[in-house]
């Protein structure tokens, strides 16, 4: 088998695509929930917005412990620049994804809401009611959000470049493998 034919295991395809899918669903959800201000509660969009993100924060923790364990197929052949820049990329993906939602976390737990995971699981506060440090991390929660859309913009972008252009089967590795 060519190394661009060696898919990722089953279980790393359907993370890395229902996390895909759950991400989808989460930035439309907090771009369309309403401004989240002092006296605002957590509900409707917004508890939507704690479910899935509580919930992407799960999948992204399971995701790494299994990357972690299992062996990767080997990497395709390709530049040294640009194998250390899908590297970096996929690295800051994964920390990015844990990081995100801890961010947001913390700041609902500043004003005060008990966050759940999948709205019934309840998680200890991240940081104390009331507190300024948990309340500017909404704004860095913010930015983080911006920068990560922009990385995925690049992944797929590259994604695209191996596609069309070297057409080295590298989307295969992370679709079901149906061609062997
Ligand atoms: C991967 C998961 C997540 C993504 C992609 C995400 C994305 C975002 C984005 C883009 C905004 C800004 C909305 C705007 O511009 O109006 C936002 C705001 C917010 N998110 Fe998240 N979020 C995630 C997880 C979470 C989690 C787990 C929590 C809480 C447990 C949370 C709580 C909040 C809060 C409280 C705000 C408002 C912040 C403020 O205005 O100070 N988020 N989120
Ligand atoms: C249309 C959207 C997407 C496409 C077409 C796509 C495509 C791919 C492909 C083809 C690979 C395999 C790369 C290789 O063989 O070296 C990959 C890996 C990866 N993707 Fe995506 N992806 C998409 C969205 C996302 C999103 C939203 C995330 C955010 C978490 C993400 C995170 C990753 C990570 C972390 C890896 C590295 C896998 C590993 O080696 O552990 N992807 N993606």
């Amino acid at each position: 088998m060519k190394t661009a034919q060696q898919p990722y295991n089953a279980v790393t395809r359907f993370f890395h695509w229902a996390i895909f899918i759950l991400l989808l669903v989460e930035f439309p959800i907090a771009w369309t929930m309403p401004d989240v201000r002092r006296d605002t509660l957590p509900n409707g969009l917004i508890a939507w917005h704690i479910f899935f993100g509580t919930l992407i924060l799960a999948a992204m923790l399971l995701r790494v412990l299994w990357r972690v364990s299992r062996k990767a197929p080997p990497e395709l052949p390709m530049p040294k620049w640009q194998a250390v820049a899908a590297r970096l990329t996929h690295g800051l993906l994964y920390l990015g994804f844990i990081v995100l939602p801890l961010l947001g976390w913390a700041n609902a737990s500043s004003r005060g809401w008990d966050v759940k995971l999948l709205g019934f699981i309840p998680l200890p506060a991240l940081s104390p009611k009331g507190s300024a440090f948990g309340h500017e991390l909404g704004d860095v929660h913010q930015a983080v959000a911006i920068g990560l859309l922009v990385l995925i913009g690049l992944h797929v972008l590259a994604t695209a470049y191996h596609e069309i252009l070297l057409r080295d089967g590298t989307m295969r590795r992370m679709l079901v493998s149906w061609k062997r």
